[in-house]
């Protein structure tokens, strides 16, 4: 089965994340109290989130690093449609190395992108972020991770299911719950400041319309539109879709986590 993220590419799909705009909006509110002037998204997928966030903090030079080619197509022509030139895209460097200088960000934030990769590659994606942060800056996270009734042996029967069935496992096995993500950012140097189960997302973390969300909402519906014209997308579709629910059998496994880090002063 062809990998689930180039069927979303090509669909335009914003928001494949826990809680979707709204988990989103939480990333917005966090960012906005934050100040500076650079602020970097990692895995940015079809790029409606750069668009909200340019939408947020007008002021800021923002940058995004994407691993796949397809995403970063998808994202560059969102953007151009949304007459949003400023934004600078960078494809990720296959051995995880962010392509920027130590002390560079205020902010650096990923959405659904670290939580299914492999474990010896979220770590190093950690020792990044951490370096090309400035002192102060944060590192939010939005990430699905696993329920603390899952058990080890069905963590490894669901990702394996994932890979044969969407062409990507559903969450790491070794650094399984939020507690494992606190204590990984302390070994990395990072201060914990916040933890927001997203079953329990605090009141009104939904967000007004920004300019560029009316162009990014109709490149949005151009992605609908081209999957309900191709017979290839919409069977593609309709197997994702019958795959989905054969996992209903193991019930909820995975619960959204928002995560604040900082990197601590020296002073
Ligand atoms: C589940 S999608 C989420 C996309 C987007 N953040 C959103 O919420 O809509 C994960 C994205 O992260 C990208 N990705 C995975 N590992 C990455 C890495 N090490 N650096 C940059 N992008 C990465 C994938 O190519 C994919 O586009």
């Amino acid at each position: 089965m062809p990998d689930i993220l180039d069927f979303y590419a090509q669909t335009h799909t914003p928001y494949l994340h826990a809680r979707g705009r709204r988990g989103t909006g939480l990333l917005l509110n966090e960012i906005g109290e934050v100040p500076g002037e650079k602020i970097l998204e990692l895995g940015f997928g079809t790029g409606q989130t750069l668009v909200d966030v340019a939408g947020r903090r007008p002021e800021c030079e923002l940058f995004g690093v994407e691993k796949s080619e397809i995403m970063m197509q998808v994202a560059a022509k969102r953007l151009r449609f949304c007459r949003l030139n400023r934004i600078n895209l960078f494809m990720a460097n296959s051995e995880g190395a962010l392509p920027f200088p130590d002390d560079t960000f205020d902010v650096v934030y990923a959405e659904s992108v670290l939580a299914y990769l492999p474990e010896a590659e979220i770590r190093a994606v950690f020792f990044e972020v951490y370096r090309v942060l400035k002192n102060r800056g944060v590192f939010l996270l939005n990430e699905s991770l696993w329920r603390k009734h899952v058990s080890p042996e069905t963590m490894d029967t669901i990702n394996r299911e994932c890979v044969r069935l969407f062409g990507m496992p559903q969450a790491v096995e070794q650094i399984p719950y939020p507690e494992d993500w606190v204590s990984l950012a302390g070994q990395t140097g990072f201060r914990h400041e916040k933890l927001v189960h997203l079953t329990e997302l605090p009141e009104n973390p939904n967000f007004p319309a920004f300019p560029g969300s009316f162009c990014s909402g109709l490149f949005t519906l151009g992605g609908r539109i081209k999957k309900n014209l191709s017979h290839a997308l919409r069977l593609l579709s309709a197997q994702y879709r019958e795959s989905e629910r054969s996992f209903s059998r193991f019930g909820l496994f995975l619960e959204g986590v928002f995560f604040k880090f900082s990197k601590p002063d020296d002073y």
